[in-house]
């Protein structure tokens, strides 16, 4: 098919590094090109791909060079302002690969550019084979495989490492795969080889290394670490290895969330909260089910006290949180009748923390439950436990985890009206309706040391009663 040439100004293009193949642009090159030109030498049009913006502020198309850097430089050398271009839709072609076959035509790759290529095209895209690398850069499967070697290495350890987590929290096998993207006879390789990957860190905690270090060595998360450290022994022997102080009355109040469990995450809740109500109110093996997760805090006290558990969440990070499946309980959408991600299996324990009425809208996005008025909080809610009472058993417990809400922040005590706030009591008439029975409410306040002093004064000034109270209702 015939190409168009179009002449694009200079100052449009850039060389972006990251896809060209070259360690270094060749000076001498660029001056022969320089002269070339002086002398009135026509070249071959340059090989450019429309790119986005390096400043997304300024709305300008923008291109990036697949082939003729050499030629791009010396025009600009020369004082010119535009140079004749092919613009390339590359379709599925890997640009970097696009631009190593462009560069090889007219002077061969140094052994040293096309190693850097290589890696470079395989950690932009790992599914990339090595036949198709060695095609566009002139080396053989083989070479490419010895350049890639340590690299698949540490991608089949790092898969291997995820697909160990998702196995221990009892995910079932089929959504395992599908999860991270892999077939189900490479998750077989996988699983074949995890007895392999326990070794190291078991023998280092036997030899006496502490939890931190024996994560930073094998690149574990540390909550992986407990799970394998605390393996075999009772609930109450798991609290105190890790620390925490057992509450024995219903006031379970923690100064600080612990930093070992779950990510930063706005509305995170405390580890130690979520060790209490798996501690009283579920066995060890149990599945967990919790539909609004997060920063994982819940999955990874789960992995600690010897629970399973699947998380859902609309914000979905298959990276660093492969365990958090993704999932949107959408208003529009119909979901009350479909099994919880499509599963027979039914929890023994739900643990739903989902974002309080009006708070934090901003931080977990629009289609989050906390934008919804008033009305339609309540509405989703009620449909909400309709539904996990659906997915569970006779002996499921549900631990549902809000507090007071009140426009506090604006309000004086005095003026506050019922009509505004959604107190506890509201949570259980839905509850109730929805054929929860409460058997406990827990006091575990939030603490109050987040509030600024400024805030403070301003609201005692104004004689605004703030909320610190939090509340796990368990329900059957
Ligand atoms: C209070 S946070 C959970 C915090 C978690 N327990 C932790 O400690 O990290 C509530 C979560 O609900 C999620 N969420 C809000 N609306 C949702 C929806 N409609 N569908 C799925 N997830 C939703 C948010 O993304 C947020 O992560």
């Amino acid at each position: 098919m015939e190409e168009t040439i179009v002449d694009i100004q200079l100052a449009d293009i850039i060389l972006d590094e990251s896809i060209y193949p070259r360690d270094n642009i060749d000076h001498k090159r660029v001056h022969v090109f320089e002269e070339n030109l002086r002398d009135g030498f026509t070249f071959d049009p340059i090989q450019v791909q429309v790119c986005s913006n390096p400043e997304p502020s300024i709305k300008k198309i923008w291109y990036r060079i697949l082939d003729g850097a050499h030629r791009w430089t010396a025009f600009k050398k020369t004082g010119q302002i535009v140079i004749p271009a092919i613009v390339k839709t590359l379709n599925d072609a890997d640009p970097l690969l696009y631009a190593a076959k462009q560069a090889i035509g007219p002077k061969q790759l140094t052994e040293t550019e096309t190693r850097h290529t290589a890696r470079k095209a395989f950690k932009n895209n790992s599914r990339l084979r090595s036949s198709d690398i060695g095609k566009a850069i002139g080396r053989s499967r083989q070479t490419v495989d010895l350049y890639l070697a340590d690299l698949r290495a540490a991608i089949f350890l790092a898969l291997g490492l995820k697909l160990f987590r998702l196995d221990k929290l009892g995910i079932p096998q089929d959504r395992i795969a599908k999860r991270l993207g892999i077939s189900k006879r490479t998750l077989g390789r996988h699983l074949a080889k995890m007895p392999e990957l326990i070794k190291g860190p078991k023998s280092d905690l036997a030899k006496g290394f502490t939890i931190p270090q024996v994560a930073k060595k094998h690149g574990w998360s540390e909550p992986m670490v407990w799970s394998q450290a605390l393996k075999g022994k009772c609930d109450h022997k798991r609290f105190k290895d890790l620390q925490w102080g057992l509450r024995t009355w219903d006031l379970w109040n923690f100064m600080d969330c612990d930093k070992r469990f779950g990510d930063e995450w706005p509305g995170r809740i405390p580890a130690q909260l979520v060790a209490h109500i798996l501690y009283f109110f579920s066995k060890q093996g149990e599945l967990v089910f919790d539909p609004m997760a997060g920063g994982g805090v819940c999955a990874d006290t789960c992995l600690a006290m010897g629970r399973r558990c699947w998380s859902l969440d609309m914000n979905d990070r298959p990276d660093t949180r492969p365990e958090i499946e993704p999932y949107h309980w959408d208003i529009k959408s119909k979901w009350d009748d479909v099994p919880v991600v499509y599963s027979k299996d039914k929890p023994d324990l739900i643990i739903c923390d989902p974002p309080y009425f009006d708070k934090k809208d901003g931080e977990y996005g629009k289609r989050s439950i906390s934008g919804l008025s008033r009305e339609n909080y309540l509405k989703f809610l009620e449909r909400f436990f309709l539904y996990l009472k659906k997915i569970s058993k006779k002996k499921t417990r549900l631990a549902f985890i809000n507090s007071d809400w009140q426009d506090f922040q604006n309000c004086p005590a005095i003026k506050e009206e019922a009509s505004q706030a959604i107190l506890i009591v509201d949570y259980h008439k839905i509850l109730k309706k929805a054929g929860w029975s409460l058997t406990h409410v827990i006091q575990a306040p939030m603490s109050s040391e987040r509030f600024n002093p400024g805030v403070v004064a301003a609201m005692q000034k104004k004689k605004i009663l703030g909320v610190v109270s939090r509340y796990v209702m368990i329900l059957r």
